[in-house]
């Protein structure tokens, strides 16, 4: 008996696990249905915080339901109806450099409209500021789905994106399936690293 290989959904839960703990603060930069939203609320409670955005109300709908339904504390949690390449404008200043974790679920929100899917350019603006904001040993993850329209070429631009990171200030991986179809999600993960003097 053995389990299926966790997917890259699975993966990031994985690895943010590791890390975080009670007290962390952490940034869900597309929460659609919330479910990666009440996985980080559980991470870092009690204490943390989670700050979570999406462009359509129906996410922030349904995430508010889904973490009241599961007893998440409302003041361990902010929703923002906003694209997250906005971060930085609604974030508190004090949380720069402090985040724990900052996730990424491309791709649309399941069940609604297939056109408000995130866009190479905001995405790479918004992951950009995300790791501005990371605290060093943060961690940054991204679920990238190649199989839609634009899914590919979003993959491919953050792909190289990330790949340009200094591997003495960041380390970076990418985590996925190797004999699925190309179009099968992956999972990018980076961490900040601490900062050394030299
Ligand atoms: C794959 S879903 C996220 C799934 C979610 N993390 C969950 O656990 O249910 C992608 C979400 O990204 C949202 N989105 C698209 N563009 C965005 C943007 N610029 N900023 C924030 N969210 C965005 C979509 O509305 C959609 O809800």
């Amino acid at each position: 008996m053995s389990n299926p290989l966790p997917t890259a959904v699975q993966w990031s839960h994985l690895v943010l696990s590791r890390e975080l703990k009670p007290g962390d603060v952490v940034v869900d930069a597309t929460m659609g249905n919330g479910h990666d939203t009440l996985f980080l609320a559980k991470a870092v409670a009690s204490g943390g915080h989670v700050h979570a955005f999406d462009v359509q109300q129906a996410a922030l709908s349904a995430t508010k339901t889904r973490l009241v339904a599961s007893e998440v504390t409302e003041a361990s949690f902010t929703l923002y109806h906003s694209g997250h390449e906005q971060l930085g404008e609604y974030l508190p200043a004090s949380l720069k450099g402090h985040l724990a974790a900052c996730m990424f679920n491309l791709g649309y929100l399941p069940g609604a409209e297939k056109a408000l899917i995130t866009k190479v350019e905001s995405t790479l603006f918004a992951v950009q500021q995300a790791l501005e904001w990371l605290a060093e040993g943060g961690l940054l993850t991204v679920v990238v789905y190649p199989g839609h329209q634009g899914g590919d070429e979003e993959g491919q631009a953050l792909q190289e994106w990330i790949e340009a990171l200094s591997p003495d200030e960041f380390e970076a991986q990418r985590i996925g399936f190797i004999n699925y179809r190309p179009t099968t999600p992956f999972l990018v993960v980076v961490r900040k690293r601490k900062w050394t003097k030299r």
